[in-house]
């Protein structure tokens, strides 16, 4: 009888505080695992939250910290031409499929990218059978078939694409870049993707692309570039600025003049390929003329203030502009892996570390004050 009371006692305590602890709630944040807040939450009345991938990070920790963290997804590499279409009458559409996908299945948006860009195209796309380059009418021509076949094929996927990327000049006195597009077709290779793409999916948002988009000249270029366009009633519904910049680029001053620029030809614009290299004076990616290719490789306290600083200067932008402002894209995932890597060093360029663990600079953007 007395052990039975005993046990009762001993059960009843147990209840006790099992319903307790069951009743506390989890309120450790901690990016990565499930039920916690991402950064697609600590935004979610601003824009949506984007991050560029590898069909490779659709599985295992990757793809859980992708889930967690972002509400949209653009292919890094997958949906452009050259991997896309690598010869005249064959697509290989695996990779790019599989990110549609897992898009579809988890409810993230998807950003098309790209189109038309004098990078990653394949050489056949400029070649005759004889070797010698195609004429404008030919090369439009295969233009519009490729657009017109990958734009349906992702039209219930993607929400809107990069019709042209990167078609302005950095140097001062050039105004369009002498890509082989334009070397072929001159200037109209521009409007024609963007009929194209129109044309296959009329409800898709098309973008013109590109990076350096704070350079003030550059800014400029692309300004009437876009504004002839609009004014031509070509279907351009926005701009992307690229966003590679660096601990010491672009001030605050220069993104606002360029959100503020383009926005007031009536176009939204998006940050589509976001990163903060660790290294100063950095171009777009490219290393500028004569800089040090420097070996040194580690993530040290300085570097990590500094690129806090850019971060945190970005976001309080980005909010600001809500509404000009239609999406946030990051260009890779966590500094375990970024196409910055390389050239004799690593860089640390993103909000997740290597371990895909949130860095200081992630709490600063979303650490907010919402009423602000
Ligand atoms: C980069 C990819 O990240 C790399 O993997 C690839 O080798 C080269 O292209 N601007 C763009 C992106 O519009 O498509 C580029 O992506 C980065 C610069």
């Amino acid at each position: 009888m007395n052990t039975l009371k005993g046990t009762l006692v001993v059960l009843a305590v147990t209840l006790f505080f099992a319903s307790c602890s069951s009743s506390v709630k989890i309120t450790g944040e901690k990016p990565g695992t499930a039920n916690t807040k991402g950064l697609k939450d600590y935004y979610k009345d601003f824009f949506p939250i984007g991050v560029a991938v590898a069909p490779r990070m659709l599985h295992g920790e990757d793809s859980a910290l992708i889930v967690n963290q972002f509400n949209s997804l653009t292919a890094e590499n997958a949906m452009k031409m050259g991997p896309l279409h690598p010869r005249e009458n064959e697509y290989f559409w695996k990779d790019g499929d599989s990110i549609a996908f897992f898009a579809k299945k988890h409810g993230l948006r998807l950003r098309g990218h790209n189109l038309c860009w004098h990078a990653q195209a394949p050489n056949w796309m400029f070649k005759n059978a004889n070797g010698d380059t195609v004429t404008k009418e030919v090369l439009l021509q295969r233009l519009k078939d490729h657009i017109t076949t990958v734009v349906k094929h992702y039209k219930d996927y993607v929400y809107g694409w990069d019709v042209v990327n990167e078609a302005i000049d950095d140097r001062e006195n050039v105004f369009y870049r002498p890509s082989a597009w334009y070397r072929i077709c001159g200037e109209e290779f521009i409007a024609k993707a963007f009929e194209y793409a129109h044309a296959a999916d009329p409800k898709a948002v098309l973008f013109y692309n590109d990076y350096n988009t704070e350079n003030p000249k550059k800014r400029e270029k692309i300004y009437q570039m876009v504004k002839k366009l609009k004014e031509a009633g070509i279907p351009i519904h926005g701009v992307g600025l690229q966003g590679h910049w660096s601990v010491n680029n672009p001030s605050r001053e220069e993104l606002e003049k360029s959100i503020k620029m383009f926005s007031s030809l009536g176009l939204q614009v998006q940050v589509t390929e976001l990163d903060v290299s660790v290294y100063a004076g950095r171009q777009g990616g490219q290393l500028i003329q004569g800089q040090r290719r420097d070996s040194a490789s580690a993530f040290t306290p300085e570097m990590e203030e500094q690129q806090r600083e850019k971060y945190k200067m970005a976001f309080d932008v980005f909010r600001q502009y809500k509404g000009k402002l239609t999406g946030i894209t990051f260009w890779n995932l966590s500094d375990r892996y970024s196409w910055l890597d390389g050239r004799g060093r690593k860089n640390y360029p993103l909000l997740f570390d290597t371990n895909r663990q949130p860095k200081k600079a992630y709490w600063d953007v979303v650490r907010f004050d919402a009423a602000k």
